[in-house]
């Protein structure tokens, strides 16, 4: 999973080389495929009444539908058009995301209008109705995550520049709340194989940001695992 930079022309200055490594979205949609599967047993779990438990809960399922919308807003913004003026043969496939973003926006709406509901009530026919929303989204994602890595990915990897692809990503830590760092960097971490995560970090990170993670974020991560899943978190690989 190696960044790959721009090369140097002959002057040393950076050359803007059509190609650009992907592996990251594969990591996302990763924690997408887990949240969606792991949010609807979470919020089914919780005591008809327990309000203190459905908070806790309600704050995941929204940083995770949160980050779901932001993801999507980042390709509706930075791939779609670019990717259709550079390959016209990909119009079709572009205009199946389009409407499948449109759908999950959709399924978006209802299950955010029922957690408002839910996280001040912890009613279980409410909480009932949100878990159905979810596992209706995680269906849908299902499906648009695998035909986006078939379909667009490889294409994108082609085509796109390194810069042009890590607009996605800067547009992604623009939109979320710094508080929310710990979490989104532990379940990157968490969606990639042991092995790989030190020279991930090493590879992505300012030394500042790493020092970071050592000695704050990642106790903060743990405790949002232990908060969540007290028996222990179910793997993301
Ligand atoms: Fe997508």
């Amino acid at each position: 999973m190696t960044k790959r930079l721009p090369s140097t022309g002959v002057d040393g200055r950076a050359v803007d080389e059509a190609g650009c490594d992907t592996a990251d979205i594969l990591l996302v949609h990763r924690i997408f495929r887990w949240g969606f599967r792991e949010m609807p047993v979470l919020v089914r779990a919780v005591p008809a009444g327990d309000l203190e438990r459905a908070e806790t809960v309600a704050a995941a399922v929204e940083l995770i539908d949160k980050a779901l919308h932001i993801h999507h807003e980042g390709e509706d913004r930075f791939i779609w058009d670019k990717l259709e003026r550079r390959e016209p043969g990909c119009a079709l496939h572009v205009d199946v995301m389009k409407a499948q973003h449109a759908q999950v926006a959709e399924l978006l709406d209802v299950a955010d209008a029922l957690l408002a509901d839910w996280r001040t009530t912890a009613d279980s026919a409410v909480g009932e109705r949100l878990a159905d929303a979810l596992d209706a989204i995680g269906t849908t994602l299902g499906v648009h995550l695998g035909r986006e890595e078939a379909d667009i990915v490889p294409i994108v990897a082609r085509v796109f520049t390194q810069a042009e692809w890590d607009e996605i990503g800067e547009h992604a830590r623009g939109a979320f709340p710094k508080e929310t760092m710990p979490v989104q960097m532990g379940l990157m971490l968490d969606a990639m194989p042991a092995g790989e995560r030190d020279q991930w970090l090493h590879e992505n990170l300012p030394l500042p940001i790493r020092a970071l993670w050592s000695l704050l974020m990642r106790r903060k991560y743990t405790a949002w695992q232990r908060s969540l899943f007290p028996e222990g978190m179910p793997a993301l690989v």
